[in-house]
Protein backbone atom coordinates (compact mmCIF):
# COMPACT_ATOMS: atom_id res chain seq x y z
CA UNK A 1 0.00 0.00 0.00
CA UNK A 2 1.13 3.30 -0.89
CA UNK A 3 2.00 6.05 1.94
CA UNK A 4 -0.48 8.63 2.76
CA UNK A 5 0.79 11.56 0.61
CA UNK A 6 0.19 14.14 3.48
CA UNK A 7 2.73 11.87 5.57
CA UNK A 8 4.89 12.45 2.45
CA UNK A 9 4.64 15.71 2.30
CA UNK A 10 4.85 16.62 6.01
CA UNK A 11 8.36 14.50 5.67
CA UNK A 12 9.39 16.64 2.18
CA UNK A 13 9.27 19.72 4.25
CA UNK A 14 11.30 18.34 6.96
CA UNK A 15 13.91 17.71 4.44
CA UNK A 16 13.43 21.05 3.20
CA UNK A 17 14.13 22.70 6.85
CA UNK A 18 17.16 20.59 7.76
CA UNK A 19 18.56 21.78 4.06
CA UNK A 20 18.35 25.61 5.42
CA UNK A 21 20.06 27.89 2.71
CA UNK A 22 20.39 24.86 0.33
CA UNK A 23 23.23 22.00 -0.39
CA UNK A 24 25.57 24.45 -1.96
CA UNK A 25 25.58 26.64 1.36
CA UNK A 26 26.16 23.82 3.19
CA UNK A 27 29.21 22.77 1.53
CA UNK A 28 30.27 26.16 1.97
CA UNK A 29 29.75 26.16 5.38
CA UNK A 30 31.70 22.73 5.89
CA UNK A 31 34.51 23.83 3.71
CA UNK A 32 34.94 26.41 6.41
CA UNK A 33 35.56 23.77 9.34
CA UNK A 34 31.72 24.45 10.53
CA UNK A 35 28.75 23.35 10.80
CA UNK A 36 25.13 23.05 10.68
CA UNK A 37 22.74 23.64 13.30
CA UNK A 38 21.28 20.36 13.28
CA UNK A 39 24.78 18.54 13.55
CA UNK A 40 25.98 20.89 16.28
CA UNK A 41 22.60 20.49 18.52
CA UNK A 42 23.00 16.67 17.83
CA UNK A 43 26.77 16.64 19.33
CA UNK A 44 25.15 19.24 22.12
CA UNK A 45 22.60 17.68 23.77
CA UNK A 46 21.89 13.48 24.48
CA UNK A 47 21.57 11.21 21.35
CA UNK A 48 17.62 11.35 20.46
CA UNK A 49 16.40 14.16 23.12
CA UNK A 50 16.40 17.38 20.73
CA UNK A 51 12.60 18.36 19.66
CA UNK A 52 12.17 21.82 17.47
CA UNK A 53 9.82 24.05 17.44
CA UNK A 54 7.96 26.05 15.16
CA UNK A 55 10.52 24.30 12.22
CA UNK A 56 7.67 25.67 9.77
CA UNK A 57 7.79 29.09 10.37
CA UNK A 58 9.16 31.59 7.85
CA UNK A 59 10.28 34.76 7.33
CA UNK A 60 7.20 37.38 7.72
CA UNK A 61 9.38 40.65 8.51
CA UNK A 62 10.69 41.68 4.80
CA UNK A 63 7.51 44.10 4.06
CA UNK A 64 9.96 45.59 1.38
CA UNK A 65 10.44 42.22 -0.57
CA UNK A 66 14.17 42.30 -0.78
CA UNK A 67 14.11 38.90 0.21
CA UNK A 68 15.07 36.60 -2.95
CA UNK A 69 13.76 33.67 -0.98
CA UNK A 70 11.98 32.22 1.98
CA UNK A 71 13.29 29.28 3.83
CA UNK A 72 11.71 27.21 6.60
CA UNK A 73 12.41 27.77 10.27
CA UNK A 74 14.18 31.55 8.69
CA UNK A 75 17.63 30.79 9.49
CA UNK A 76 17.97 29.58 13.07
CA UNK A 77 16.98 26.11 14.62
CA UNK A 78 14.97 26.38 18.32
CA UNK A 79 13.45 23.81 20.49
CA UNK A 80 14.52 21.77 23.79
CA UNK A 81 16.61 18.86 24.41
CA UNK A 82 18.29 17.46 27.55
CA UNK A 83 22.26 17.74 28.72
CA UNK A 84 23.50 14.68 31.38
CA UNK A 85 19.41 14.21 31.81
CA UNK A 86 18.49 18.12 32.59
CA UNK A 87 16.51 20.17 29.89
CA UNK A 88 17.90 22.66 28.02
CA UNK A 89 16.65 24.91 25.41
CA UNK A 90 18.53 25.59 22.65
CA UNK A 91 18.59 28.15 19.61
CA UNK A 92 21.01 27.75 17.03
CA UNK A 93 21.35 29.94 14.36
CA UNK A 94 22.00 28.93 10.30
CA UNK A 95 24.22 30.93 8.61
CA UNK A 96 23.56 29.38 5.19
CA UNK A 97 19.84 31.46 5.84
CA UNK A 98 20.67 34.94 4.58
CA UNK A 99 24.43 34.77 6.95
CA UNK A 100 22.47 33.81 9.86
CA UNK A 101 20.90 37.11 10.25
CA UNK A 102 18.45 37.98 12.71
CA UNK A 103 15.01 38.14 11.46
CA UNK A 104 11.80 39.30 13.02
CA UNK A 105 10.49 35.89 12.50
CA UNK A 106 13.98 34.57 13.84
CA UNK A 107 13.10 36.87 17.25
CA UNK A 108 9.93 35.33 17.56
CA UNK A 109 11.41 31.76 17.54
CA UNK A 110 14.55 32.56 19.87
CA UNK A 111 12.38 34.48 22.18
CA UNK A 112 9.60 31.01 22.44
CA UNK A 113 12.56 28.99 23.61
CA UNK A 114 13.95 31.81 26.40
CA UNK A 115 10.39 32.09 27.73
CA UNK A 116 9.85 28.82 27.74
CA UNK A 117 13.01 28.29 29.58
CA UNK A 118 12.33 30.95 32.12
CA UNK A 119 9.09 29.59 32.89
CA UNK A 120 10.37 26.02 33.38
CA UNK A 121 13.28 27.48 35.45
CA UNK A 122 16.13 25.66 33.01
CA UNK A 123 19.01 27.22 31.57
CA UNK A 124 18.90 28.15 27.16
CA UNK A 125 21.62 27.93 25.53
CA UNK A 126 22.12 30.09 22.28
CA UNK A 127 24.19 28.55 19.29
CA UNK A 128 25.50 32.04 17.19
CA UNK A 129 26.38 31.91 13.93
CA UNK A 130 24.84 35.40 12.42
CA UNK A 131 25.46 38.81 10.69
CA UNK A 132 23.43 40.57 12.91
CA UNK A 133 20.69 42.26 12.16
CA UNK A 134 18.91 41.22 8.93
CA UNK A 135 19.02 44.31 6.45
CA UNK A 136 16.11 43.22 4.76
CA UNK A 137 13.58 43.23 8.04
CA UNK A 138 14.79 46.96 8.69
CA UNK A 139 13.22 48.62 11.82
CA UNK A 140 11.32 44.97 12.52
CA UNK A 141 14.74 43.45 12.95
CA UNK A 142 16.18 45.86 15.44
CA UNK A 143 13.05 45.64 17.19
CA UNK A 144 13.85 41.71 17.17
CA UNK A 145 17.07 41.78 18.54
CA UNK A 146 15.60 44.59 22.12
CA UNK A 147 12.56 41.80 22.39
CA UNK A 148 15.98 39.31 22.99
CA UNK A 149 18.07 41.60 24.80
CA UNK A 150 14.82 42.50 27.20
CA UNK A 151 14.89 38.92 28.09
CA UNK A 152 18.76 38.22 28.62
CA UNK A 153 18.49 41.01 31.17
CA UNK A 154 15.04 40.38 32.92
CA UNK A 155 16.12 36.17 33.06
CA UNK A 156 19.72 36.68 33.83
CA UNK A 157 20.43 35.35 37.62
CA UNK A 158 17.26 33.39 37.24
CA UNK A 159 18.12 30.84 34.75
CA UNK A 160 21.94 30.09 33.14
CA UNK A 161 22.62 31.70 29.58
CA UNK A 162 25.10 30.58 27.98
CA UNK A 163 26.12 31.77 24.19
CA UNK A 164 28.17 29.64 21.87
CA UNK A 165 30.00 31.78 19.62
CA UNK A 166 30.58 29.32 16.23
CA UNK A 167 30.81 31.90 13.38
CA UNK A 168 31.15 35.47 12.64
CA UNK A 169 28.82 37.77 15.18
CA UNK A 170 28.11 40.69 14.41
CA UNK A 171 25.41 43.77 15.93
CA UNK A 172 23.36 42.25 17.85
CA UNK A 173 24.45 38.69 17.48
CA UNK A 174 27.74 39.82 19.46
CA UNK A 175 25.46 41.97 22.09
CA UNK A 176 22.81 39.31 23.08
CA UNK A 177 26.17 37.16 24.24
CA UNK A 178 27.38 40.16 26.24
CA UNK A 179 24.33 40.00 28.10
CA UNK A 180 24.50 36.28 28.74
CA UNK A 181 26.42 34.42 31.75
CA UNK A 182 29.06 33.09 29.96
CA UNK A 183 30.44 33.02 26.50
CA UNK A 184 32.58 30.36 24.36
CA UNK A 185 34.80 30.99 21.51
CA UNK A 186 36.33 28.97 18.66
CA UNK A 187 39.55 30.32 17.62
CA UNK A 188 40.11 31.17 14.09
CA UNK A 189 35.96 30.35 13.71
CA UNK A 190 34.35 33.35 16.26
CA UNK A 191 34.30 36.89 15.67
CA UNK A 192 32.38 38.80 17.48
CA UNK A 193 32.16 42.75 16.76
CA UNK A 194 29.37 45.54 17.01
CA UNK A 195 30.16 46.72 13.19
CA UNK A 196 31.49 43.96 10.87
CA UNK A 197 34.30 43.91 8.40
CA UNK A 198 31.85 44.84 5.45
CA UNK A 199 29.69 47.77 6.98
CA UNK A 200 33.15 49.23 8.11
CA UNK A 201 34.67 49.06 4.34
CA UNK A 202 31.39 50.40 2.82
CA UNK A 203 31.38 53.38 5.53
CA UNK A 204 34.84 54.18 6.00
CA UNK A 205 36.92 52.70 2.93
CA UNK A 206 38.80 50.79 5.25
CA UNK A 207 39.78 47.38 5.12
CA UNK A 208 40.12 45.52 8.34
CA UNK A 209 41.42 41.65 9.22
CA UNK A 210 38.12 40.27 11.28
CA UNK A 211 40.60 38.34 13.34
CA UNK A 212 42.05 41.46 14.42
CA UNK A 213 38.75 43.40 14.79
CA UNK A 214 37.52 40.80 17.29
CA UNK A 215 38.62 37.71 16.70
CA UNK A 216 39.35 34.88 19.73
CA UNK A 217 42.53 35.88 20.65
CA UNK A 218 40.82 39.47 20.40
CA UNK A 219 38.41 38.51 23.02
CA UNK A 220 40.30 36.05 24.91
CA UNK A 221 43.22 38.42 25.85
CA UNK A 222 42.55 42.11 25.26
CA UNK A 223 38.88 42.41 25.78
CA UNK A 224 38.22 39.88 28.23
CA UNK A 225 34.66 39.58 26.53
CA UNK A 226 34.81 35.77 25.73
CA UNK A 227 34.89 33.79 29.22
CA UNK A 228 35.74 30.23 27.51
CA UNK A 229 38.13 30.04 23.92
CA UNK A 230 38.67 26.18 22.44
CA UNK A 231 40.29 25.38 18.99
CA UNK A 232 37.57 23.74 17.84
CA UNK A 233 33.45 23.30 17.42
CA UNK A 234 33.77 19.90 19.08
CA UNK A 235 35.09 21.28 21.85
CA UNK A 236 33.13 24.06 22.20
CA UNK A 237 29.63 22.08 22.18
CA UNK A 238 31.47 19.73 24.73
CA UNK A 239 32.56 22.39 27.03
CA UNK A 240 29.04 23.90 27.34
CA UNK A 241 27.71 20.55 28.56
CA UNK A 242 31.14 20.22 31.33
CA UNK A 243 30.20 23.79 32.67
CA UNK A 244 25.98 23.40 33.07
CA UNK A 245 27.58 20.21 35.17
CA UNK A 246 28.05 22.97 37.42
CA UNK A 247 25.49 25.92 37.75
CA UNK A 248 21.97 24.59 38.54
CA UNK A 249 19.10 24.33 36.27
CA UNK A 250 17.58 28.11 38.18
CA UNK A 251 18.66 30.08 40.95
CA UNK A 252 16.32 28.40 43.54
CA UNK A 253 18.14 24.73 42.84
CA UNK A 254 21.20 24.14 44.26
CA UNK A 255 24.35 23.14 41.51
CA UNK A 256 24.24 19.28 41.42
CA UNK A 257 26.33 17.33 43.22
CA UNK A 258 28.83 14.94 41.16
CA UNK A 259 29.97 12.28 43.30
CA UNK A 260 34.08 11.90 43.36
CA UNK A 261 36.49 9.41 44.24
CA UNK A 262 39.50 12.25 45.40
CA UNK A 263 39.08 11.24 49.49
CA UNK A 264 37.21 14.97 50.81
CA UNK A 265 39.89 14.09 53.80
CA UNK A 266 43.09 13.57 51.62
CA UNK A 267 45.87 15.88 53.14
CA UNK A 268 48.40 17.37 50.33
CA UNK A 269 51.49 17.18 52.29
CA UNK A 270 53.19 19.45 48.88
CA UNK A 271 51.37 22.24 49.68
CA UNK A 272 53.59 22.36 53.50
CA UNK A 273 56.25 23.87 50.40
CA UNK A 274 54.26 25.26 48.09
CA UNK A 275 54.98 28.94 49.57
CA UNK A 276 58.52 30.57 49.05
CA UNK A 277 60.50 31.88 52.41
CA UNK A 278 61.60 34.52 50.29
CA UNK A 279 58.56 37.13 50.54
CA UNK A 280 59.44 38.29 46.98
CA UNK A 281 59.64 34.96 45.56
CA UNK A 282 56.76 33.96 43.32
CA UNK A 283 54.40 30.63 43.04
CA UNK A 284 51.61 29.31 41.54
CA UNK A 285 48.52 29.84 42.84
CA UNK A 286 46.99 27.22 40.06
CA UNK A 287 48.77 24.75 41.64
CA UNK A 288 47.84 25.32 44.88
CA UNK A 289 44.52 25.13 43.63
CA UNK A 290 44.87 22.19 41.62
CA UNK A 291 46.31 20.70 44.67
CA UNK A 292 43.06 21.87 46.68
CA UNK A 293 39.87 20.71 44.94
CA UNK A 294 38.68 17.64 43.60
CA UNK A 295 41.44 16.36 40.80
CA UNK A 296 40.49 17.52 37.61
CA UNK A 297 37.62 19.60 38.56
CA UNK A 298 38.64 22.85 37.69
CA UNK A 299 37.59 25.17 34.78
CA UNK A 300 39.23 28.42 34.86
CA UNK A 301 37.21 31.27 32.96
CA UNK A 302 38.62 33.73 31.38
CA UNK A 303 42.22 32.35 31.77
CA UNK A 304 43.91 34.45 29.23
CA UNK A 305 42.45 37.70 30.57
CA UNK A 306 44.02 39.84 33.34
CA UNK A 307 46.02 36.63 34.38
CA UNK A 308 47.03 38.40 37.89
CA UNK A 309 43.89 37.01 39.21
CA UNK A 310 42.49 33.61 38.63
CA UNK A 311 38.71 32.57 38.78
CA UNK A 312 37.02 29.63 38.06
CA UNK A 313 34.38 26.73 39.02
CA UNK A 314 35.22 23.63 40.70
CA UNK A 315 34.16 21.09 43.05
CA UNK A 316 35.28 20.71 46.54
CA UNK A 317 33.84 16.95 48.37
CA UNK A 318 31.70 16.70 44.88
CA UNK A 319 30.25 20.28 45.55
CA UNK A 320 30.48 23.13 42.96
CA UNK A 321 32.31 26.35 44.21
CA UNK A 322 33.58 29.13 42.73
CA UNK A 323 37.03 29.91 43.21
CA UNK A 324 38.67 33.25 43.24
CA UNK A 325 42.33 33.88 43.69
CA UNK A 326 45.41 36.58 43.15
CA UNK A 327 48.63 34.44 40.96
CA UNK A 328 51.44 35.55 42.39
CA UNK A 329 53.77 34.73 39.49
CA UNK A 330 52.03 37.39 37.30
CA UNK A 331 52.47 41.22 38.40
CA UNK A 332 52.88 39.90 41.80
CA UNK A 333 49.02 39.24 41.55
CA UNK A 334 48.17 42.83 41.97
CA UNK A 335 44.59 44.31 41.43
CA UNK A 336 43.72 46.70 39.13
CA UNK A 337 41.21 47.48 36.67
CA UNK A 338 40.97 44.27 34.69
CA UNK A 339 41.01 42.11 37.62
CA UNK A 340 38.64 43.87 39.09
CA UNK A 341 36.22 43.43 36.56
CA UNK A 342 37.22 39.80 36.22
CA UNK A 343 36.53 39.46 39.80
CA UNK A 344 33.29 41.39 40.25
CA UNK A 345 31.45 39.48 36.84
CA UNK A 346 32.51 35.99 38.14
CA UNK A 347 31.62 36.42 42.11
CA UNK A 348 28.14 38.17 40.69
CA UNK A 349 27.32 34.92 38.60
CA UNK A 350 28.37 32.29 41.68
CA UNK A 351 26.24 34.43 43.51
CA UNK A 352 23.03 34.30 41.68
CA UNK A 353 23.59 30.84 40.66
CA UNK A 354 24.14 29.24 44.81
CA UNK A 355 27.46 28.46 44.02
CA UNK A 356 29.73 28.89 47.16
CA UNK A 357 33.07 31.35 47.06
CA UNK A 358 36.53 30.16 47.79
CA UNK A 359 39.15 32.56 47.64
CA UNK A 360 42.72 32.41 47.66
CA UNK A 361 44.65 35.39 48.63
CA UNK A 362 47.91 36.27 47.83
CA UNK A 363 47.54 39.91 46.88
CA UNK A 364 50.58 43.21 47.31
CA UNK A 365 47.05 45.41 47.14
CA UNK A 366 45.74 47.52 44.61
CA UNK A 367 48.04 48.75 41.51
CA UNK A 368 49.08 52.34 41.83
CA UNK A 369 49.84 54.47 39.38
CA UNK A 370 48.41 57.36 37.13
CA UNK A 371 46.90 55.13 34.47
CA UNK A 372 45.05 53.05 37.26
CA UNK A 373 43.79 56.01 38.85
CA UNK A 374 42.61 57.90 34.90
CA UNK A 375 41.14 54.35 34.12
CA UNK A 376 39.19 54.75 37.08
CA UNK A 377 40.71 51.91 39.69
CA UNK A 378 38.64 53.63 42.54
CA UNK A 379 35.36 52.43 40.57
CA UNK A 380 36.32 49.40 39.35
CA UNK A 381 38.06 48.18 42.77
CA UNK A 382 34.38 48.96 44.28
CA UNK A 383 32.97 46.69 42.40
CA UNK A 384 34.36 43.66 44.02
CA UNK A 385 33.83 45.16 47.19
CA UNK A 386 30.23 45.84 46.30
CA UNK A 387 30.22 42.37 44.94
CA UNK A 388 31.69 40.09 47.95
CA UNK A 389 29.06 42.36 50.24
CA UNK A 390 26.36 41.87 48.26
CA UNK A 391 27.27 38.06 48.04
CA UNK A 392 24.89 35.95 50.32
CA UNK A 393 26.69 32.88 49.63
CA UNK A 394 28.76 30.41 51.70
CA UNK A 395 31.91 32.43 51.32
CA UNK A 396 35.65 31.34 52.67
CA UNK A 397 38.67 32.55 52.11
CA UNK A 398 42.36 31.36 52.68
CA UNK A 399 44.96 33.72 52.84
CA UNK A 400 48.05 32.38 51.35
CA UNK A 401 50.54 34.81 51.72
CA UNK A 402 50.22 38.49 51.39
CA UNK A 403 47.19 40.39 52.57
CA UNK A 404 48.11 44.44 52.17
CA UNK A 405 45.68 47.11 52.30
CA UNK A 406 42.90 47.28 49.87
CA UNK A 407 43.53 43.71 49.35
CA UNK A 408 42.90 42.35 52.09
CA UNK A 409 39.32 44.14 52.82
CA UNK A 410 38.65 43.33 49.16
CA UNK A 411 39.45 39.87 48.59
CA UNK A 412 36.60 38.18 51.52
CA UNK A 413 37.68 39.70 54.58
CA UNK A 414 35.77 38.48 57.84
CA UNK A 415 33.93 42.11 57.83
CA UNK A 416 33.22 42.56 54.67
CA UNK A 417 31.08 39.32 55.33
CA UNK A 418 33.15 36.26 54.88
CA UNK A 419 31.71 33.29 56.87
CA UNK A 420 34.86 31.55 57.66
CA UNK A 421 38.87 33.43 57.32
CA UNK A 422 41.61 31.23 57.52
CA UNK A 423 45.44 31.88 57.30
CA UNK A 424 48.82 29.72 56.63
CA UNK A 425 50.90 30.16 58.59
CA UNK A 426 53.29 32.16 55.63
CA UNK A 427 50.34 34.93 55.65
CA UNK A 428 51.22 38.46 56.20
CA UNK A 429 48.42 40.61 56.72
CA UNK A 430 48.87 44.36 57.32
CA UNK A 431 48.16 47.67 55.92
CA UNK A 432 51.46 47.44 53.83
CA UNK A 433 54.23 45.75 52.87
CA UNK A 434 57.20 45.83 55.45
CA UNK A 435 59.44 47.93 52.89
CA UNK A 436 57.22 50.46 52.52
CA UNK A 437 55.59 50.68 56.36
CA UNK A 438 59.22 51.09 57.79
CA UNK A 439 59.90 53.96 55.13
CA UNK A 440 56.83 55.35 56.15
CA UNK A 441 56.67 54.95 59.76
CA UNK A 442 60.49 55.51 60.54
CA UNK A 443 61.63 58.10 57.99
CA UNK A 444 63.47 60.57 60.29
CA UNK A 445 65.32 57.12 62.02
CA UNK A 446 66.29 55.85 58.89
CA UNK A 447 67.77 59.16 57.26
CA UNK A 448 69.70 59.96 60.31
CA UNK A 449 71.18 56.29 60.78
CA UNK A 450 75.08 56.25 59.63
CA UNK A 451 73.99 53.70 57.15
CA UNK A 452 70.70 54.50 56.00
CA UNK A 453 69.88 51.87 53.48
CA UNK A 454 71.70 49.30 56.26
CA UNK A 455 69.00 50.67 58.37
CA UNK A 456 66.12 50.63 56.55
CA UNK A 457 66.43 46.71 56.12
CA UNK A 458 66.35 46.33 59.62
CA UNK A 459 63.16 47.69 60.36
CA UNK A 460 61.37 46.33 57.57
CA UNK A 461 62.82 42.94 59.08
CA UNK A 462 61.66 43.60 62.15
CA UNK A 463 58.65 44.64 61.22
CA UNK A 464 58.18 41.63 58.82
CA UNK A 465 58.47 39.76 61.91
CA UNK A 466 55.91 41.45 64.23
CA UNK A 467 53.45 42.39 62.23
CA UNK A 468 53.55 40.49 59.09
CA UNK A 469 51.63 37.13 60.33
CA UNK A 470 49.14 35.84 60.91
CA UNK A 471 49.38 35.26 64.47
CA UNK A 472 48.81 39.40 64.80
CA UNK A 473 45.57 39.51 62.52
CA UNK A 474 44.24 35.67 64.50
CA UNK A 475 44.79 37.41 67.92
CA UNK A 476 42.67 40.66 66.84
CA UNK A 477 39.98 37.87 65.99
CA UNK A 478 40.21 38.53 62.10
CA UNK A 479 41.04 35.18 61.54
CA UNK A 480 39.16 32.45 62.28
CA UNK A 481 42.14 29.89 62.41
CA UNK A 482 45.35 29.04 60.92
CA UNK A 483 45.92 26.13 58.93
CA UNK A 484 48.80 24.05 57.70
CA UNK A 485 48.40 24.19 54.16
CA UNK A 486 48.48 20.64 53.72
CA UNK A 487 45.08 20.61 55.65
CA UNK A 488 43.30 23.12 53.44
CA UNK A 489 41.17 20.70 51.49
CA UNK A 490 39.53 18.68 54.57
CA UNK A 491 39.01 21.57 56.05
CA UNK A 492 37.52 24.03 53.26
CA UNK A 493 34.99 21.09 52.20
CA UNK A 494 34.09 20.74 55.95
CA UNK A 495 33.49 24.28 56.40
CA UNK A 496 31.78 24.14 53.29
CA UNK A 497 29.29 21.15 54.78
CA UNK A 498 29.02 23.93 58.26
CA UNK A 499 27.24 26.39 55.63
CA UNK A 500 25.39 24.79 53.55
CA UNK A 501 22.64 25.71 54.86
CA UNK A 502 23.46 29.66 55.40
CA UNK A 503 20.29 31.89 56.15
CA UNK A 504 21.47 35.60 54.92
CA UNK A 505 18.68 37.25 53.67
CA UNK A 506 19.41 40.87 51.98
CA UNK A 507 17.15 43.97 53.16
CA UNK A 508 14.40 44.50 50.14
CA UNK A 509 15.29 46.88 47.89
CA UNK A 510 14.58 47.34 44.20
CA UNK A 511 18.13 46.49 43.48
CA UNK A 512 21.50 48.20 44.23
CA UNK A 513 23.36 50.69 42.64
CA UNK A 514 26.83 48.77 41.89
CA UNK A 515 29.28 51.32 40.40
CA UNK A 516 29.51 50.33 36.76
C1 LIG B 1 21.38 40.53 5.62
C2 LIG B 1 23.47 39.58 5.50
C3 LIG B 1 23.92 40.40 6.55
C4 LIG B 1 22.99 41.29 7.15
C5 LIG B 1 25.53 39.11 5.94
N1 LIG B 1 24.50 38.80 5.14
N2 LIG B 1 25.20 40.08 6.80
N3 LIG B 1 22.21 39.64 5.03
N4 LIG B 1 21.72 41.31 6.64
N5 LIG B 1 23.31 42.04 8.21
C6 LIG B 1 24.43 37.78 4.10
C7 LIG B 1 25.31 38.06 2.91
O1 LIG B 1 24.64 38.87 1.98
C8 LIG B 1 25.52 36.63 2.36
O2 LIG B 1 24.37 36.25 1.64
C9 LIG B 1 25.56 35.81 3.61
O3 LIG B 1 24.95 36.57 4.63
C10 LIG B 1 26.97 35.50 4.05
O4 LIG B 1 27.69 36.73 4.15
P1 LIG B 1 29.15 36.90 3.53
O5 LIG B 1 29.50 38.33 3.65
O6 LIG B 1 29.22 36.27 2.19
O7 LIG B 1 29.99 35.98 4.53
P2 LIG B 1 31.41 36.28 5.20
O8 LIG B 1 32.40 36.70 4.18
O9 LIG B 1 31.71 35.07 6.02
O10 LIG B 1 31.18 37.53 6.17
C11 LIG B 1 30.24 37.46 7.21
C12 LIG B 1 30.09 38.82 7.93
C13 LIG B 1 29.82 39.93 6.86
C14 LIG B 1 31.40 39.13 8.68
C15 LIG B 1 28.97 38.69 8.94
O11 LIG B 1 28.75 39.52 6.03
C16 LIG B 1 29.45 41.23 7.51
O12 LIG B 1 30.32 42.01 7.93
N6 LIG B 1 28.13 41.50 7.55
C17 LIG B 1 27.65 42.74 8.21
C18 LIG B 1 27.61 42.55 9.68
C19 LIG B 1 27.12 43.73 10.46
O13 LIG B 1 27.77 44.77 10.58
N7 LIG B 1 25.98 43.58 11.08
C20 LIG B 1 25.52 44.57 11.99
C21 LIG B 1 24.09 44.68 11.79
S1 LIG B 1 23.47 45.90 12.89
P3 LIG B 1 24.41 35.23 0.43
O14 LIG B 1 23.04 35.29 -0.13
O15 LIG B 1 25.49 35.74 -0.49
O16 LIG B 1 24.76 33.90 1.02
C22 LIG B 1 22.86 45.08 14.20
C23 LIG B 1 22.07 45.98 15.08
C24 LIG B 1 22.11 45.51 16.49
O17 LIG B 1 23.01 43.94 14.37
C25 LIG B 1 22.34 46.63 17.38
C26 LIG B 1 22.96 46.19 18.67
C27 LIG B 1 22.76 47.17 19.76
Amino acid sequence: MSEDPRILHLRSLRQEARLGGGAERIAKQHAKGKMTPYERLDLLLDPGTFHELEPFITGQGDELGLSTQKFLGDGVVTGYGQIDGRTVYVYAQDFTVYGGTLSETQSHRICHVMDLALRNGVPVIGLLDSGGARIQDGVRSLGGYAEIFRRNAQYSGVIPQISLMLGPCAGGAAYSPALTDLIVMVNKHSYMFLTGPEVIKAVTGEIVDPESLGGTTVHASVSGIAHLAVASEVEALALCRRVLGYLPSNNVENPPFRPTDDDPLRMDPELNSIVPLDAATPYSMHAVIGHIVDRGTFLEIQAAWARNVIVGLARLGGHAVGIVAQEPSVMAGVLDIDSSDKITRFVRMCDCFNIPLVTFVDSPGFLPGVDQEHGGIIRHGAKVLYAYSEATVPKISVITRKAYGGAYIVMGSKYLGTDVNYAWPSAEIAVLGAEGAANILFRRQIESAPDPSAERIRLAEEYRRKFNNPYHAAAAGFVDDIIEPRETRPKVIATLAALRDKYSPAPPRKHGNIPV
